[in-house]
């Protein structure tokens, strides 16, 4: 059996400021993140489904009786750096205050995979659905939960790829077939944990594992409105002009050759080489904005291919 330490990476007690903060910057996923609050509301304490169908329909539904075996699975999926790992890093924080509860935040450690030996994946990811039914367990009760688990699976097609891409890794599918059994292990266990797996790849993900999902979530690059909100956020206190900054916000947009700007284009790659052009000397200047914009190419997008 491995240890919490050869599975995860340092468990995170949530809410926690920094992670906090994350998640109020992140722009244009407030579906996501309502949805992502009841459905794990749900999980921590089920009595608020039943309650709800008293007070709002004079008793119980036959609809409730279909959450019951669903799979607390969420899949992240989408380009890179539009917030798959950010959010679900951080939406804990939200829920840990929604609840009233502490939330833990596991991260599955995926570095392992490559060494080599066969039966490593498989024991990796069933020792981890183990620890989180054990974890689980301890902190569930009659009145309802007194802790929430979040695992999060990141870069998770590493993990679970299709079965057509699985021919000669005889160890990938073991992977894939130990993650299944993981998440049919936790569907209608009425623990209060909640797996998020995120992907680039959407495409390369079994089926088998997309069929589990209770919601799918696809990440896109910002709209205009959201480059404009990032920047303007991004700028703050510095006085660069507003009209700047919407100017920048059209030149990070999609041209006929290429895509848009990322998020993380625009908050790890446009903001920090604006910044540097002034830094040490002069303070930061509309134009230094303009021509970071100009020199930056947004990243490619992410094909299925690769
Ligand atoms: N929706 C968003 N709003 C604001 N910033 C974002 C958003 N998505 C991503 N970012 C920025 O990009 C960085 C990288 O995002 P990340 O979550 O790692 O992307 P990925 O989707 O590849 O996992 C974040 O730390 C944040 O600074
Ligand atoms: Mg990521």
């Amino acid at each position: 059996m491995n240890s919490q330490d050869d599975l995860f990476h340092p468990v995170i007690e949530l809410p926690e400021p920094t992670r906090r903060a994350r998640y109020e910057r992140l722009v244009g996923l407030d579906d996501m993140k309502l949805r992502l609050r009841k459905e794990a509301a749900l999980l921590a304490d089920p009595r608020r489904l039943r309650n709800w169908a008293v007070t709002h329909h004079g008793g119980n539904v036959a609809a409730l009786t279909h959450f019951a075996d669903r799979a607390p699975l969420f899949v992240f999926a989408g380009d890179v750096g539009s917030g798959k790992s950010a959010l679900a890093e951080s939406f804990g924080c939200d829920l840990a205050d929604f609840l009233d509860l502490p939330v833990y935040l596991y991260r599955l450690k995926l570095a392992t995979r490559g060494s080599g030996l066969v039966g490593e994946m498989t024991s990796l990811i069933s020792d981890a659905f183990a620890h989180m039914h054990t974890m689980g367990n301890r902190v569930s009760g009659p009145q309802g939960a007194r802790a929430v688990q979040i695992l999060v699976v990141d870069e998770a097609d590493a993990l679970v790829q299709s079965r057509e891409a699985q021919q000669m890794h005889h160890e990938d599918r073991a992977g894939v077939d130990a993650f299944l059994a993981g998440i049919d292990s936790l569907a209608g266990a009425r623990l209060p944990v909640v797996v998020v797996l995120c992907t680039n790849r959407v495409g390369a993900l079994d089926p088998a594992v997309m069929r589990r999902a209770a919601a799918t979530f696809t990440f896109t690059r910002p709209s205009d409105e959201q480059r404009y909100a990032v920047l303007t956020r991004a700028f703050d206190g510095l006085g660069i002009r507003p009209e700047t900054v919407r100017k920048v916000a059209e030149l990070t947009g999609p041209t006929g050759n290429r895509p848009g700007y990322t998020f993380s284009d625009l908050t790890q790659r446009l903001v920090p080489a604006a910044i540097l052009r002034a830094f040490p000397e002069r303070p930061v200047t509309d134009e230094d904005l303009l021509a970071a914009a100009e020199e930056l190419e947004p990243t490619p997008v992410f094909t299925e291919e690769r």
